[in-house]
């Protein structure tokens, strides 16, 4: 096992004196073993985002644990949690949101670096090379142009290529392709079945396309209202959806995509 969310809970307070309290994630607890794909699906304010930011150790839970390599990562300070940040590594939706705009992509990658032990001149250059070139990326044309200079595609291959150069044994995905075109999103979802299969990662895939999670993943976790309402294989869970919101989300999954599969 890689990772384990253990009874995590996390209660936002809103409004004037926090008169307000919003359940975004309510008792979640999860595994991720190695190598695996698990996807997390669910509408729009169930909780995923605010489950991967807890993961990624970006935001604190109310309650709850996250443990990895052994140790509850939520209490992490300092150089230890830049050390989890390496082996567990976001690419979020809007990957412009997370690259600095005054930093060319050059410099974008090689801030990798930071999160690791010192490494040489020479085998930089050639990591970040090979790691455009993994991700479909000509360095010489990319690697002086700015985050706005680059399509939105390119830009989550670049979100990618940063993964390739930490080589993670986590990747926590939010809804990454979401903003993408079908045509473009085909090349980033086999980019992390990719990096599965070269580096053994494991993923964490957030989308709240059912048909989606269908075909990327081992395991479909369904979110709903900040609790994991049904887990399973992705077949059993599109063929023999137990709770009524999975069936719900089942027949959003279009009607041409789903003759196609047999469902
Ligand atoms: N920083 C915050 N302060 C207050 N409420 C928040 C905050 N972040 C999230 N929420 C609330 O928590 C709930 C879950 O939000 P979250 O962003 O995790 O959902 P999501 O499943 O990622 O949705 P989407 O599919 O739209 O990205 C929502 O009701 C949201 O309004
Ligand atoms: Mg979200």
């Amino acid at each position: 096992m890689v990772l384990e969310v253990k009874n995590v809970s996390k209660v936002f307070t809103v409004g004037l004196f926090s008169r307000h309290k919003i359940e975004a994630v309510k008792d979640v607890s999860m595994r991720v073993e190695k190598g695996e794909i698990v996807s997390l699906v669910g509408e729009s304010g169930s909780g995923k985002t605010t489950l991967c930011r807890i993961i990624l150790r970006l935001l604190e839970p109310t309650s709850g644990s996250i443990i990895y390599d052994g140790i509850d990562v939520t209490k992490l300070r300092g150089k230890k949690l830049k050390w989890y940040w390496r082996k567990v590594h976001g690419v979020f939706q809007d990957p412009y949101a997370a690259f600095h705009p005054f930093y060319r992509v050059e410099n974008i990658l090689y801030q990798a670096f930071n999160l690791m032990p010192k490494v040489e001149e020479g085998e930089k250059k050639r990591r970040v090379h090979e790691a455009l070139k993994s991700v479909g990326l000509n360095p010489d044309e990319v690697l002086g142009k700015f985050p706005h200079e680059l399509s939105g595609g390119m830009r989550q291959r670049i979100a990618i290529a940063r993964c390739f150069i930490l080589n993670p044994e986590l990747i926590v995905a939010d809804e990454p392709v979401s903003m993408l075109d079908a045509s473009t999103r085909i090349g980033i979802i086999k980019l992390f079945s990719d990096m599965r299969d070269r580096l053994d990662s494991s993923v964490i895939f957030v989308t709240h396309d059912l048909g989606l999670a269908y075909v990327v993943s081992d395991r479909v976790l369904i979110m709903y209202k900040g609790v994991i309402v049904e887990e399973g294989n992705p077949v059993e869970v599109m063929e023999y959806p137990s709770h009524p919101y999975t069936k719900r989300l089942r027949e959003d999954v279009p009607l041409l995509y789903r003759k196609w599969e047999g469902f």
